[in-house]
């Protein structure tokens, strides 16, 4: 089963690096996207401060965690966590910098991976910088209690 799922992850290998990403207390954030793709089932999730501050179009805060919980087969493989701080940014040079964004992969038990560096997760990333990094951002207005997808 894991083969199974490193075969799939390939297309995602990205290493990563200790930076100032803390693994965020998850029961304090809110589930308000899924996205499925084969036997790949993301939970997305943010703080109530992030969703409101979204929906009246207002800067997300500092100290927001998002979290992609990633299953594999129904089965917990990792989590993608972005934290934002105030001028975290500074961290990186410039062409790296995604805003005040900083990026981690964690396990299971909450290890991180730490054979390189988080530079893919910002590059790709990048290419939101006009949504504030985020890919799923835009679904937020659409939540209800019920995670969008
Ligand atoms: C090749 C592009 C790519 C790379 C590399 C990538 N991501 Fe993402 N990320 C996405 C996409 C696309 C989504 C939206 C969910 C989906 O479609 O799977 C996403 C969603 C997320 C989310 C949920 C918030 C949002 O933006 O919607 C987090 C958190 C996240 N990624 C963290 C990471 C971390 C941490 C890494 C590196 C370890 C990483 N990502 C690497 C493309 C990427």
């Amino acid at each position: 089963m894991l083969s199974g799922a490193a075969v799939l992850a390939v297309g995602w290998q990205v290493h990563a690096e200790p930076n100032r990403v803390q693994f965020p207390n998850l029961d304090e954030l809110v589930h308000y996207t899924t996205v499925r793709r084969g036997n790949v089932t993301e939970h997305i999730m943010t703080t109530p401060a992030a969703i409101e501050a979204v929906k009246q179009g207002n800067p997300i805060p500092p100290g927001t965690h998002f979290v992609l919980v990633d299953h594999r087969d129904g089965e917990l493989y990792r989590y993608f966590v972005m934290e934002r701080g105030a001028g975290w940014g500074d961290d990186y040079e410039e062409g790296r910098r995604t805003g005040d964004w900083q990026f981690q992969w964690f396990w299971p038990d909450r290890s991180i991976s730490v054979d390189e560096n988080t530079a893919r997760c910002q590059s790709c990333h990048s290419s939101q910088a006009s949504s504030d990094y985020l890919f799923t951002g835009y679904r937020i207005p659409r939540f209800d209690g019920t995670p969008v997808e």
